[in-house]
């Protein structure tokens, strides 16, 4: 027999083990529901990378454990991959409650935001607060988006609207991301996400600032990986959007766009077009839409939190898309106004319960699919030579986290094998 390969943590006895393995890319279609599970499964790691997985016993037969290692039993509970969270803006001053009774009493968000409230009080927020309280405040929402299961999360600017305060969100992104207890981060610009106060009678300044020395500035520091643009006809127009994406290209960023949120607009054939990452929002897209995705690689990441925190019916087509062969996605949101939620359980029984998803789907869409949605596609599974990133559940399957409404079914999270969060008094 082969020689026993070493193992520092080991994860036995899980009823079910989500391992979200097989092929490449992202799962659509039928595979959606067909995720790979081992029953009675273990997963052993070294090093903060996984080097076994499969049953208990077979697991255990092949690996040595090295003194000091880490045993867990988790007693019939289920494993899964941590959760991906592609698209958040949790880089903000304090969430904006005082629009929900606004909104839920006959306002609309497109018209709080046109009578300056919505994003551009966040942003006259943002820039009063210092960047120490920012970090601070941030390090909060990160520790309880970890405690919900998410080990990875795109975080974006666009708070800022200005080059120091742009710049100074994604430095505290920054700053997340070299901190060993937070979800692992990836960072975006999103300086197309509104046009700020000072800018209404000229956008097209804006946008050149946004162009000329916003972008070339966060690539120049190195400060995100992606650029991303608020694509919706009463904010940037398709062509606004395309230069900005087009100009983060030239500078090395990937691109993803905010679309077809509230209308369809063309947003997805967009970001299709210029081989994004991804398409976000879609409640509204149109089948042109659809079909541009399902011929491109470029991820739809669904967004049901907002939409119903918004009060509003206009989910995504999930069905039609992942029948279309759409590689879909789903996220957060996270931000201070349409959607104050950073608990991915949460989204996936919204996505269950109003887009029609099995919680099979739901769960390759906030793990594997997800990560290809940030450009990672070895994180979101679970398989020999992947960062050891997982979830132990309370209950025997993700059925039970997607049924079990408002409460958390998280037991233990662990990032690079390193245990970053156990419930009190379990494994
Ligand atoms: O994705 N749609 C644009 N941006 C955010 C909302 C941000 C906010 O309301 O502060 C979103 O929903
Ligand atoms: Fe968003």
């Amino acid at each position: 027999m082969a020689a026993r390969q070493n193992a520092d943590l080991l994860v036995e006895n899980a009823g079910r083990l989500y391992t979200m393995s097989g092929g490449t890319g992202p799962l659509r279609g039928a595979a959606l529901r067909e995720v790979q599970i081992v029953e009675n499964g273990a997963l052993a790691a070294a090093n903060g990378e996984i080097v076994l997985v499969g049953t208990s016993d077979w697991v255990r037969e092949r690996i040595r454990l090295v003194p000091g290692c880490e045993v867990v039993d988790a007693e019939g509970a289920a494993v899964i991959p941590g959760f991906v969270d592609p698209h958040t803006h949790a880089v903000f001053a304090q969430p904006r409650a005082f629009e929900f009774g606004r909104r839920l009493c006959g306002e609309s968000y497109v018209s709080i935001a046109q009578s300056g409230g919505g994003i551009r009080a966040s942003v006259r927020d943002f820039r009063t607060m210092d960047e120490a309280e920012l970090v601070r405040r941030t390090r909060q929402r990160l520790t309880s988006a970890l405690r919900y299961g998410t080990t990875t999360i795109e975080i974006k600017s666009g708070y800022g609207l200005s080059l120091a305060d742009e710049l100074k969100a994604l430095r505290v992104v920054r700053q997340m991301a070299q901190e060993s207890d937070m979800p692992r981060c990836v960072a975006t610009c999103l300086a197309a996400h509104e046009i700020p106060d000072e800018a209404r009678n000229d956008r097209q300044a804006y946008l050149r600032a946004v162009c000329d020395e916003i972008l070339p500035a966060v690539a120049r520091e190195g400060l995100a990986e992606r650029v991303d643009v608020f694509c919706e006809p009463h904010v940037f127009s398709v062509d606004e959007s395309r230069s900005v994406l087009q100009r983060g290209r030239e500078l090395g960023l990937r691109g993803c766009v905010h679309a077809d949120e509230l209308e369809p607009s063309g947003g997805a054939e967009l970001a299709a077009q210029l081989g994004a990452d991804s398409a976000d929002h879609l409640g509204r897209i149109s089948p042109a839409g659809i079909a541009a995705l399902a011929a491109s690689d470029t991820v739809a990441v669904l967004l049901p939190g907002t939409i119903f925190s918004l009060g509003l019916d206009s989910f995504a087509p999930a069905r039609t898309m992942i029948e279309a062969g759409v590689a879909v996605a789903l996220a957060t949101d996270f931000n201070p106004g349409s959607c104050h939620c950073e608990s991915m359980p949460l989204i996936l029984a919204i996505a269950c319960t109003r887009m029609r998803l099995h919680p099979h789907e739901a769960l390759a869409m906030a793990t594997r699919n997800a990560a290809c949605a940030l450009g990672r596609p070895r994180l979101g599974r679970l398989e020999s030579g992947a960062a050891a990133d997982f979830v132990l559940l309370r209950s025997s399957s993700i059925d039970e986290l997607c049924q079990h409404l408002g409460l958390d079914e998280i037991d233990a999270v662990y990032k690079g094998g390193r245990r970053l969060f156990r419930r009190r008094g379990t494994h």
